[in-house]
């Protein structure tokens, strides 16, 4: 199975011009990667003059919305995205929820839409600093899985992937350490393995993000753990992406 690298460029950069450039690089850099697949997750304006260049990468959106269509001023839906060449999408990043109030069943109906679509979902979960002082990691979890996948199917569920991403240690220089990773995703596959058959719980695909760095990467590998990775800050220079990537390939 090759690891999957996802960059999250979150509200970055500012100009057409500059994505194009860091695009470029990056579909450069990683040119003869074979064991590592790389998907850009730019801001939605530049998804159209990004499908033109992709090559050997693949593209993801950070967000969509629950509708098909319709009147809903300013949203974006997945079926948009698809035509747009989109293969993923993040759904419920930490960011959505502290700055755009998203709950647990927006989440929800977004995996939804999402996978009608044919998008494969990226589904992000993790606590607070304040939850994980309190110990209620396991708790947030159970209860975002549990909320977020409402209603989907067995069959549905081959088509997801979820992503811890403690809150806690995005953009802040302060990963979540290797050892602690594996824990996290020995529990996320005891939770879904409640829900779902062993076997789903066993082949999903289950992803970290959290101050990710080509030096920090290689560690996280390790057997029985993280499929792959959502990077953020580090994903905005193409040097260290790609060597984040060659770390790994
Ligand atoms: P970071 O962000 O790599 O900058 O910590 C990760 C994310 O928010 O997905």
């Amino acid at each position: 199975m090759r690891t999957l690298i996802i960059a999250n460029w979150k509200c970055n950069p500012q100009t057409l011009a500059e994505a194009e450039s860091l695009f470029g690089s990056i579909r450069k850099g990683v040119k003869n990667i074979k064991n590592v697949e790389t998907v850009i997750c730019p801001p939605f304006v530049y998804l159209f003059n990004l499908k033109k260049a992709i090559d050997n990468l693949k593209l993801g959106a950070q967000d969509c919305f629950w509708e098909k269509a319709g009147a809903f001023t300013g949203e974006i839906s997945p079926t948009m995205l698809k035509d747009l060449g989109c293969r993923y999408v993040i759904l419920s990043h930490s960011e959505r929820e502290k700055y755009f109030s998203e709950t647990d069943e927006m989440t929800n109906k977004k995996i939804k839409a999402a996978i009608l679509a044919k998008l494969d979902p990226i589904f992000c979960i993790g606590e607070t600093e304040k939850e994980k002082e309190r110990g209620e990691t396991q708790n947030v979890l159970k209860k975002q899985i549990e909320k977020g996948l409402k209603g989907i199917s067995e069959k549905e569920m081959e088509n997801i992937i979820l992503a811890y991403e403690p809150v806690w240690a995005i953009g802040t220089g302060n990963p979540c350490q290797p050892k602690d990773v594996r824990k996290i995703t020995f529990l996320i596959r005891k939770i879904v393995s409640k829900i779902y058959s062993n076997k789903t719980s066993n082949n999903l695909k289950i992803l970290y993000g959290g101050s990710v760095n080509s030096e920090n990467v290689k560690d996280y590998l390790v057997k029985n753990s993280v499929n792959g990775f959502i990077i953020g800050g580090a994903s905005l220079n193409s040097k260290e992406f790609i060597k984040i990537i060659k770390e790994i390939n």
